[in-house]
């Protein structure tokens, strides 16, 4: 079957920086440039209007949580990219994903992680343990670590930097790939690497 025959793939991208000039967001943005054909990534913008997460007010109507609920429910796949604060997930991010976990839009949705700092394992290793609680599907080869070194690079830069954007597009293809397993059986379970 080739990508053109393929129903397409979106993926929805959450950034757990809320920087303006953020090198984690601007992974996802470089990564929305090398997505393998008959894939789209979207960023999803506005986890800082989301409020803070209260068990007594899951059920309220709130435009910013359905935002997110919609997106998330729409997506075949979520890319995170975060930085690490304090050795863990920053609040933000965190806050987004508890309002998710009593809901059904994240169940059984597969995941992947790219990281833009080597140094950074706590926060990666804590966001997956939260992907993996909420029952989504994390898929290791769609997941990467780079090393970005500056944090001033445009997408654009990222997306050309031979280091890094060669992990990058090999991540997005596995990904897209266990995506596609997955629309075809519900109970694939997807290799730890690329073989
Ligand atoms: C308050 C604060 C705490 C941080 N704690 C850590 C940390 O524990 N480990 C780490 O590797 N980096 C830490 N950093 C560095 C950030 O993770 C790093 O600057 C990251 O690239 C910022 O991402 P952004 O450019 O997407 O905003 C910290 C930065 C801030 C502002």
């Amino acid at each position: 079957m080739s990508s053109s025959d393929r129903a397409e793939i979106r993926v929805l991208a959450i950034s757990g920086s809320l920087r303006r000039a953020s090198s984690n967001t601007a992974l996802l943005r470089a990564a929305a440039l090398l997505a393998p054909p008959g894939t789209t990534i979207e960023l999803f913008e506005g986890l800082d209007e989301l409020p803070h997460f209260n068990p007594d007010r899951e059920h309220e109507a709130c435009p910013a949580l359905d935002r997110l609920r919609r997106a998330v429910a729409a997506c075949d796949g979520l890319l995170f990219s975060t930085p690490e604060y304090a050795h863990g997930v920053p609040g933000s991010l965190k806050n987004a994903l508890d309002w998710l976990v009593g809901g059904h839009e994240f169940t059984g949705k597969p995941v992947a992680v790219l990281n833009p700092s080597p140094h950074s394992t706590f926060a990666v290793a804590s966001l997956v343990e939260t992907v993996r609680t909420m029952s989504g599907r994390l898929v290791e080869a769609g997941s990467t670590t780079v090393a970005l070194r500056s944090s001033k690079l445009s997408p654009e830069a990222i997306a050309a930097h031979a280091d890094v954007a060669p992990a990058i597009r090999g991540a997005l293809g596995a990904f897209a790939r266990a995506i596609e397993a997955y629309r075809c059986d519900p109970n694939y379970l997807p290799p730890t690497r690329e073989p």
